[in-house]
């Protein structure tokens, strides 16, 4: 770690590629036995680095897009177009044409992308239905409760409604899709979920003889940041097994079943390499002022996320820090209040579990070029994205004469 952040500079995402590998293994081996078909299509958003999906790719990963920039990654990443699905509440006309084309899986969140799928030439299509499922987890990653803006909500039949739509344009329904949540720790959730999308799959067959492909439960298994208990892969699957097996007898014909992990795949296996600038003390707090914000690790400021760190190559807890960001913000702490040896300038502060939702959410915010990553396997760390540099800021900015 220490050389590569003395080789690459810092601030540093480095990810360990053989933890990813497990990760995907892990996952898929949870479903063993499972009473259906599975198929696992990994979040782009939460990593959309092209190396790191490539590596995702060959564990027999398919891939959950939100947008044409994602699609774009995951077809260069050589995910096959069957593999792919395309979930997002607000999609413009032309990445809607983009995924037609490129021959995807899309579900429609609204009324207006059917008849856009419908327009683009598209003959499929999928529903994300929001089926109203408390996930208990922070309120800014729940997806599916009645208030959300996401999916065709089961209340007043606007999903069946949405369906039938969909058949009288001549479309054809292929799979049904929910996402609950994100970083849940909570079974119970993801059963409720599964019974409700089973009981839907079930209407739709009996009151409109529609016989999905799949049904997609989502991702949205949680990862351990703290010290909090997590629901274990094993967990997780068991959470729908006896739900799908039983909504397969029912429903007289076995739909595959889909997965989007995200968090669970890359998060434990990321950490961001920042370097102190400076350690003061304040009359209420000592600060070790880092090189890196929010601009590079959201997580803490928008969640009030806690991501254990660690000072490299030291050892100890005999002073209590506050890890501050460099962003004129007076949110930007990294972390809070921690028992961590004695810090001085030049420390290489590690900040764990940042490998989902990290590079993916960094801004340019104060003027900040975008870190490097990079990726260990098998021994080896290679630069898998370059650093941005001050230049970069300006690419595609115009100041015109006469102002
Ligand atoms: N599928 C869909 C449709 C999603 O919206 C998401 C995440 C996933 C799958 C993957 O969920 P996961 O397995 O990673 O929980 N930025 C937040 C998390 C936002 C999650 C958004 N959707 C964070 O840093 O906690």
């Amino acid at each position: 770690m220490r050389k590569l952040a003395f080789r690459h500079g810092t601030p540093l995402y480095v990810y360990d590629g053989n933890l990813i590998v497990e990760r995907c293994r892990q996952f898929k081996k949870a479903f063993d036995g499972y009473p259906a078909k599975v198929r696992f299509c990994y979040a782009v958003k939460a990593n959309t680095n092209l190396a790191i999906l490539t590596l995702i790719r060959k564990q027999g990963y398919g891939a959950d897009v939100v947008s044409g920039g994602e699609l774009d990654a995951a077809l260069k990443a050589g995910f096959a177009p069957d593999g792919i699905i395309y979930t997002s509440n607000s999609k413009t006309e032309g990445e809607i044409k983009a995924a037609v084309k490129a021959g995807i899986k899309i579900t429609a969140d609204n009324l207006a992308d059917i008849s856009l799928v419908k327009s683009a030439g598209g003959r499929k299509i999928a529903f994300r239905v929001n089926p109203d499922v408390e996930a208990n987890t922070h309120p800014k990653i729940s997806t599916a409760l009645r208030d959300s803006k996401f999916g065709l909500h089961f209340q007043d039949d606007m999903a069946f409604k949405a369906v039938k739509k969909a058949i009288d344009a001549g479309l054809s329904p292929s799979g049904i899709h929910c996402h609950i949540g994100s970083n849940i720790k909570d079974s119970g959730a993801f059963t409720e979920a599964a019974e409700k999308m089973m009981a839907f799959a079930k209407k739709l067959k009996d009151e409109l003889d529609v016989k999905l492909s799949f049904i997609d439960l989502g991702g949205g298994l949680g990862v351990q940041y703290k010290d909090e208990k997590t629901l274990a892969p094993e967990e997780f699957s068991a959470a729908s097994k006896k739900v799908v097996s039983d909504g397969i007898k029912k429903l007289g014909y076995a739909p595959e079943i889909w997965f989007e992990p995200g968090r669970f795949i890359v998060a434990e296996a990321g950490v961001v390499l920042a370097k102190v600038n400076s350690v003061k003390e304040t009359p209420a707090k000592k600060f070790a002022n880092v090189d890196c914000g929010f601009n590079t690790l959201i997580r803490p400021a928008m969640y009030d996320a806690y991501h254990k760190v660690r000072v490299l190559g030291k050892k100890g807890e005999s002073e209590t820090y506050n890890i501050a960001g460099n962003l004129c913000e007076s949110g930007d702490i990294l972390a809070k209040e921690r028992a961590l040896p004695r810090i001085e300038r030049g420390d290489i502060i590690v900040i764990q579990n940042a490998g989902a939702y990290g590079f993916s959410m960094a801004s340019n915010y104060n003027s900040q070029p975008l870190p490097a990553e990079a990726l260990v396997r098998g021994g080896r760390a290679m630069i898998i994205r370059e650093r941005q540099n001050i230049k970069d800021l300006y690419l595609r900015q115009k100041s015109p004469s006469g102002l």
